[in-house]
């Protein structure tokens, strides 16, 4: 399973990517915002400090909502490096962008992904990533991982290469359940990562063993 990090923040970046865990990065607006990233320039070279970080695909997303104005934006950032993936939302001029650029050779991420139907859609288009949003539909009461499995049994069905993109991951457990589930990407935040670390007998284990270390030496 590969690990993407959510952030925009540089320096959470880095840690991960010097943890030597790292396969990417996805980001949107609402993180952008949060680093204090405005400014179409600004956002640009923002991507441009991502990828210089990290080896791995980037996801930029679009905010045009209109077809002719999602290409544009998304032909802007596919130049700006290699490893830019483009985020699309799932919306019907998107379901068509992600379709012109599966055909000119551009990579896209399928964001706000809620439900199998709309995940078989960005599969048919050709997307390279499908972005289901698990927490938030923990949130609202639906089980999220629930559909990280419907999505991986029709992706097997049939054959679609689209990657399924966990996202919108909240805690360690939903890592743990996703990789359980075949979900290929997982995108959390620095913290849910890190959490994969953690167990009190691995902590009292050492303790251990470097008190029986000083008693001998
Ligand atoms: O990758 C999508 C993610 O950023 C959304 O996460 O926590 O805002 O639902 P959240």
């Amino acid at each position: 399973m590969k690990f993407f990090i959510d952030t925009a923040n540089l320096a959470q970046i880095k840690e991960a990517q010097e943890l030597g865990i790292l396969d990417g990065v996805t980001t949107n607006p609402s993180l952008m915002a949060k680093e204090g990233i405005t400014g179409t320039n600004n956002i640009l070279k923002h991507y441009v400090a991502i990828c210089n970080i990290v080896d791995g695909d980037v996801s930029a997303e679009v905010i045009a909502t209109d077809f002719e104005g999602m290409v544009r934006e998304g032909e802007i950032l596919a130049d700006l490096h290699p490893q830019i993936v483009v985020k699309i939302p799932m919306i019907k001029d998107g379901i068509k962008a992600i379709k012109y650029f599966s055909d000119h050779g551009i990579r896209t991420n399928c964001t706000l992904v809620f439900s199998v139907g709309q995940a078989l859609l960005a599969a048919k288009a050709g997307a390279s990533y499908v972005s289901p949003f698990i927490g938030r539909l923990d949130d609202i009461s639906t089980d999220g991982l629930n559909l990280i499995d419907e999505i991986r049994t029709v992706y097997d069905n049939y054959g679609y290469e689209t990657e399924i993109l966990a996202a919108s991951v909240r805690h360690t457990m939903h890592i743990v359940e996703c990789a359980k589930l075949g979900a290929d990407v997982i995108t959390a935040p620095l913290s849910a990562i890190l959490g994969l670390l953690k167990h009190p007998l691995t902590d009292s284990g050492l303790a251990q063993f470097l008190a029986d270390y000083k008693k001998g030496n």
